[in-house]
């Protein structure tokens, strides 16, 4: 075995001790061999280890307890069936023909590959009339978020939904647009937090919320599940086109939309003038790992000052990134062949049917459950309680791995938020487990 493999079947515990020349004072902070460069005073604003290491964290502990205990994670929303073979099989043939002098490519263009561009054109968008050159193919879009962070810079004012995808605000964290975090509140300053519940159909109330200058919006929505309705997008783009703001959409879950509700903001008349859509090959198509994401900025998108804002992310796409790895991209498009389309269609029906299982079982339970349908989570409410009290308990007496809803912002206080990635004999487990702790 090689060293590297060796190391891979290391413990998680012992790759985070700290090494033992180095002394540590208080959590994170390191004595020994200080350099002289102070520390970036917005990671400094960060208020928590981001959710999932800390959810790690706990889980690792709770191996330690339970040695024996066959944990199920319902936590992280990462992809879990293997990808169909037609294509992995593209990939594969890319990357030997990379070995050939035919076949070689090195860079390629850093907004993606003219072909798939276009396929992501046609395929997600149809006859909403986006171009090719609107579509930026990336490494995944929460890469591409962090770009946009970088692109718009600190001087910009920002609302995010609450309970939200934490990316949007701790990116915003970094680059400097938020204020500090207050504990007695949970939210940072400077941010506007547009509170979705079942009290509002997940939707801002548009009439108290300030005016800010960008808008991120996940739809359908991670974690609570639901999908904005046409009737509740109009009223969003309405409320960016009369603020001059810039709605970010992130469709990373459109795939999995089983209603009417829109798979695109550009389904929306007057959308072109007012968002950026930021979008994944990562849910749809199990590419967490290999990523590929895309991002449509429009022609029509202009700063106040006139200039085209597709210019700008196209700079910060050539100067950050470079482009996508041509392997991924080759996979990209055997996704959007016609059968590769059919392909992952399957496996996205797999997962919807194990969201409809757990569904079912919070509905039997007697506990109110939202989502599922138009998306893979499960947002559970339990009135009175506090999320990382019922992940804990879930935790200890099911040793089934969940999401504190409070980890996606305050709004997500009494939630927990269950996935539905996950092979089909484990949610069946999951789901026998839960009835017998809660029923
Ligand atoms: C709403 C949302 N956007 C973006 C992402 C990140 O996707 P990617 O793998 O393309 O970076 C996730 C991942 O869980 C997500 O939930």
């Amino acid at each position: 075995m090689s060293k590297f493999s060796t190391c891979s079947f290391m413990s998680y515990t012992t790759l985070l001790q700290p090494r033992a020349s180095l002394k540590v004072q208080k959590e994170g902070i390191v004595t020994a061999r200080c350099t002289k460069v102070a520390r970036n005073l917005n990671m400094e604003k960060l208020r928590n280890n981001y959710l999932f290491p800390e959810i790690s964290t706990r889980e690792i502990e709770h191996m330690k307890k339970y040695p024996n205990a066959k944990i199920i994670s319902l936590g992280i929303g990462d992809t879990t069936d293997p990808l169909p073979e037609i294509i992995s099989s593209s990939m594969a043939d890319y990357a030997r023909a990379l070995s050939t002098p035919e076949g070689y490519k090195g860079y390629g263009a850093e907004q993606g590959n003219k072909e798939l561009r276009k396929a992501i054109a046609e395929t997600f968008y149809g006859d909403l009339a986006i171009k090719d050159t609107e579509v930026f193919v990336s490494d995944g879009s929460q890469c591409d978020i962090s770009r946009l962070q970088l692109l718009l810079g600190n001087n910009v004012s920002i609302a995010v939904q609450d309970p939200s995808f934490p990316a949007y605000i701790d990116s915003s964290v970094i680059i400097g647009q938020a204020g500090d975090f207050q504990d007695e509140t949970g939210e940072y300053r400077n941010i506007e937090y547009m509170r979705c519940g079942p009290q509002n159909h997940f939707f801002p109330d548009l009439s108290t919320t300030s005016r800010t200058d960008i808008i991120f919006f996940c739809s359908p929505n991670n974690p609570t599940g639901h999908a904005a309705s046409r009737k509740q997008l109009i009223q969003l783009v309405d409320f960016a086109r009369e603020n001059g703001s810039i709605i970010v959409y992130d469709s990373a879950y459109a795939a999995y939309i089983t209603d009417e509700s829109p798979r695109s903001i550009y389904e929306i008349p007057g959308a072109r003038e007012v968002a950026i859509e930021v979008s994944s090959f990562s849910k749809i198509a199990g590419f967490t790992g290999v990523r590929l994401g895309w991002t449509v900025v429009p022609d029509e998108l202009l700063f106040s000052n006139g200039f085209p804002i597709m210019n700008d992310f196209n700079r910060i796409v050539c100067t950050c990134f470079n482009g996508a790895s041509n392997i991924a991209q080759a996979g990209g498009l055997a996704c959007l062949s016609p059968g590769g389309i059919r392909a992952l269609l399957s496996v996205v029906d797999r997962y919807k049917e194990n969201a409809r299982i757990l569904v079912d079982t919070f509905a039997s339970l007697g506990l109110k459950a939202y989502g599922g349908v138009n998306a893979p989570y499960v947002w559970v409410h339990f009135p009175g309680s506090r999320s990382w009290d019922v992940f804990s308990e879930i935790l200890e007496k099911t040793h089934i791995i969940t999401v504190p809803g409070s980890g996606f912002g305050p709004g997500g206080e009494e939630y927990i938020r269950v996935t539905a990635f996950g092979h089909r004999e484990c949610i069946l487990e999951a789901s026998e487990r839960l009835k017998s702790l809660f029923s």
